[in-house]
């Protein structure tokens, strides 16, 4: 009798455990966000541009795409750096650019065309001989989520990528269509996975034992 009662007791505390790990585990699917998509659709450079023979002009026309991809999250964005380098490995500084922080609702697309002015002396010392160079852009900015009626806290979003340019001083037709991803040099979500792990593996024992 005595038994059945503890055994009865446990039961009720194991099915508590795994009310509490389905649970948490749904809170932390529901409350979980992804990082926007942050693209660089057009990337244009007159003083490369060989149909146009403008060895002056130092504009730098850019498109950011921006995707917020959650399906019931909109986001914030802190003013967004934008610093570009005269080649791959960021030795000298082409120029920059912050586009002001902005509000984003869920699910939403944002385009920012800008136009900056760049060092020439320092775009054009980057050409290969058949007219194409490759230069690098950095990205940071903070993003705060919102989910239903509360905001998160202020999370980095630290990106970068190569963009490489023709002999028309903008993104070769090939790579028109995607454009250049920026992508983050540290693994996203690390935590996320980890946090998931231990609760797929919490559960699994709880169920092993239940048996
Ligand atoms: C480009 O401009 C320079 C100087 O203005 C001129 O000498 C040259 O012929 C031009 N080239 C073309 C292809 O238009
Ligand atoms: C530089 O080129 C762009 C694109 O063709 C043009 O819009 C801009 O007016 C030019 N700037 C100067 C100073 O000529
Ligand atoms: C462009 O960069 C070069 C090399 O770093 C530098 O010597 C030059 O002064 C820069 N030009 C301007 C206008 O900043
Ligand atoms: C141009 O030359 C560079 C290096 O010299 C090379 O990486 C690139 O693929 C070439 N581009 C084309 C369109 O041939
Ligand atoms: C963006 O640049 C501003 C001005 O230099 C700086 O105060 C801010 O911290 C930068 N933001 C990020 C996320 O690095």
């Amino acid at each position: 009798m005595a038994d059945r009662e503890s055994g009865g007791c446990c039961r009720c505390c194991f099915s508590f455990i795994i009310t509490l790990g389905l649970t948490s585990l749904f809170m932390w699917l529901s409350l979980r966000a992804d990082n926007p998509k942050c693209t660089i659709k057009h990337f244009y450079l007159p003083v490369l541009d060989k149909t146009l023979n403008d060895s002056k002009n130092s504009s730098l026309i850019f498109e950011l795409k921006l995707d917020n991809g959650n399906k019931d999250k909109g986001i914030y964005y802190d003013p967004i750096n934008l610093t570009f380098y005269d080649n791959p490995n960021r030795s000298r500084l082409l120029g920059n650019f912050t586009i002001p922080g902005f509000r984003q609702g869920q699910n939403k697309k944002a385009k920012r065309i800008e136009t900056l002015q760049v060092n020439t002396s320092l775009a054009t010392a980057r050409v290969s001989p058949n007219g194409s160079a490759v230069f690098r852009v950095d990205m940071a900015t903070k993003l705060r989520f919102r989910i239903m009626f509360w905001k998160t806290k202020r999370h980095n979003l630290i990106l970068s990528t190569s963009v490489e340019v023709d002999e028309h001083g903008a993104i070769p037709q090939r790579y028109q269509k995607k454009g250049f991803r920026l992508k983050s040099a540290a693994p996203e979500h690390g935590g996320g996975c980890a946090l998931m792990g231990l609760l797929v593996g919490f559960m699994v024992l709880v169920l092993l034992n239940f048996r």
